[in-house]
C-alpha cells in the first residue's frame, strides 16, 4: 500500500483539477438530470486516455466503441428507467458544507473493512461478462484494480477463472453470488471462493428476476414474448429468506455482506441474521423500477446499523463530490459499477485504473475543500439532504 504521501497536496489538487477544467469547455454544459451526458472534447477522434477527465467523458469514448445493443445492455435500467435515474438525480439534493482554515496537508483516503486496510473506500463493485468488453475480461479489471491501489469484488458470472482474477488483483479480492434457491449450492460457491483467496463473501438479493430493460427488448437481447412471460415464470431465487442467510453466515469463516438492502427495517433484518456488513443497493436501477435512490436511503440504513457492521452503498457514483456525501451520510465504502465496464471497454486496464485514480484525485480534492484531511473524521454534519 502506498502511504497518504501518494496523494497529490491540496495546492497541487487544485492545480491539476483547474487544467482540467480549463481544458474541458464542455465540463459546464452537462444537460441536467439522470442521463448526465459529457460529451467529450474530441471532435473527431476518440481521445487518448490522458484525454479524458472525468467517468462522465469515459462512458461517452465507450459509448462510441462499442456496439449499440451492447452499450445500452450495460448503460439500461429497469423499465422506465426512474430508479436508474433518480440514482443519479439525487445527489443534487444533497449539498457539502465547506469548511475553511483547517489544516488539511497529507489528505489520507485510507480506511479498513473488516480489519483489512485499504488504500481508499473507493471498490470496484462485482459485474458480470467483461469479456464482452475485453479479451483480457475480469483478468484485465483486476490489473487495472491493483495498479490503483483498490479493493475489487468479482462478479460470480466472472467470464476468468476466479483464482486468476483474485491472483491478477494482487492475492485480495471479495466474492460476489446471486442469491438463488440452490441453497447448498450457494454455500459451496462460497466456500470455494474462500478456498481460492477471497476475504469475503457479498450475496446479491433483490436482483434474480428484474424487471427487463426495454432497450435490452428492442435490441433483441430479450424477445418481447419471453418479456411478456417473465412475470410469470418462476422467481430464480423465490425460497431464499432470512434464516438460510444466517445458517450461511455461520457455516462461512469470512465476512458476509448482504448486497441489495434498501430500507432501515431491511437492514435491522440483516444485523438480527448476523450479517457481518451491508451494501445499499437498488442494482443500478436494473432490478425493480420504481425503487429509491440509494444515496436517498442510505441515512436511514446507516442510522439503524448504528456503526456495527461496515455499511457499503452503490448507484450512480460518478464524482468525488458523490463519494464524499455517500461518506458524510454514513456509508463505510462506495462500489462502482458501469464506469469499470466503461473504462475496461473504452482504455482496458490503463483506463481501470486512470478512472480509479480520478476518483481518488477527486475524492480527495473535495476532502481538502470541505476540511476534512481523513476519512475517519467525516460526519453527518458535513451533508445536508434538502426535501427537494
Ligand atoms: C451489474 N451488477 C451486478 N451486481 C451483482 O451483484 N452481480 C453481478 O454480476 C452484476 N452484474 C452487473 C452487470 C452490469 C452490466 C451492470 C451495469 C451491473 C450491479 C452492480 O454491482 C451495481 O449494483 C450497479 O452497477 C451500481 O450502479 P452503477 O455504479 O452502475 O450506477
Amino acid at each position: 500500500m502506498l502511504g497518504a504521501a501518494a496523494l497529490p497536496s491540496r495546492r497541487q489538487a487544485v492545480q491539476w483539477f483547474l487544467r482540467f477544467v480549463a481544458a474541458s469547455p464542455l465540463l459546464s454544459q452537462a444537460p441536467a438530470g439522470a442521463q448526465e451526458r459529457q460529451e467529450i472534447y474530441w471532435p473527431d477522434r476518440l481521445p487518448p486516455l490522458d484525454g479524458v477527465v472525468n467517468a462522465l467523458e469515459i462512458e461517452t469514448v465507450a459509448e462510441k466503441s462499442l456496439p449499440k445493443a451492447v452499450y445500452d445492455h450495460i448503460a439500461g435500467g429497469a423499465g422506465s428507467e426512474s430508479t436508474l435515474r433518480r440514482n443519479r438525480e439525487f445527489f443534487d439534493r444533497i449539498t457539502l458544507r465547506p469548511r475553511v482554515l483547517v489544516n488539511v496537508e497529507g489528505i489520507d483516503l485510507s480506511t479498513t473493512l473488516f480489519g483489512q486496510a485499504l488504500y481508499s473506500p473507493i471498490l470496484v463493485g462485482p459485474t458480470a461478462n467483461h469479456k464482452r468488453l475485453h479479451p483480457e475480461g475480469e483478468l484485465a479489471t483486476a490489473a487495472g484494480a491493483r495498479a490503483a491501489q483498490a479493493l475489487m469484488v468479482v462478479s460470480g458470472r466472472s467470464t476468468q477463472p476466479l483464482a486468476e482474477v483474485v491472483e491478477a488483483a494482487g492475492g485480495s479480492a471479495w466474492f460476489q453470488i446471486d442469491a438463488s434457491d440452490d441453497h447448498d449450492g450457494l454455500l459451496r460457491q462460497a466456500e470455494a471462493a474462500v478456498e481460492q483467496g477471497c476475504e469475503a463473501v457479498c450475496l446479491t438479493v433483490g436482483a434474480s428476476s428484474p424487471i427487463p430493460s426495454r432497450r435490452d427488448i428492442h435490441n433483441g437481447r430479450i424477445t418481447a414474448q419471453a418479456h411478456l412471460a417473465s412475470g410469470l415464470t418462476a422467481h430464480s431465487a423465490a425460497s431464499i429468506s432470512w434464516p438460510h442467510i444466517e445458517s450461511l453466515k455461520q457455516r462461512l469463516t469470512v465476512p458476509l455482506l448482504v448486497k441489495g438492502i434498501l430500507s432501515a427495517a431491511e437492514a435491522q433484518s440483516a444485523l438480527d441474521h448476523g450479517v457481518d456488513g451491508i451494501v445499499v443497493s437498488n442494482h443500478g436501477g436494473r432490478a425493480m423500477d420504481g425503487e429509491p435512490a440509494t444515496i436517498e436511503m442510505l441515512p436511514e440504513v446507516s442510522g439503524v446499523v448504528a456503526e456495527r457492521v461496515p455499511v457499503l452503498v452503490d448507484g450512480g457514483f460518478r464524482r468525488g463530490t458523490d463519494i464524499l456525501k455517500a461518506l458524510a451520510l454514513g456509508a463505510d465504502a462506495v462500489l462502482l459499477g458501469r464506469p469499470v465496464l466503461w473504462a475496461l471497454a473504452a482504455y482496458g486496464p490503463e483506463g481501470v485504473e486512470r478512472l480509479l485514480v480520478m476518483l481518488q484525485h477527486e475524492l480527495a480534492l473535495s476532502m481538502g475543500l470541505a476540511g476534512q484531511p481523513n476519512i475517519a473524521g467525516l460526519s453527518r454534519s458535513l451533508a445536508r439532504v434538502h426535501s427537494r
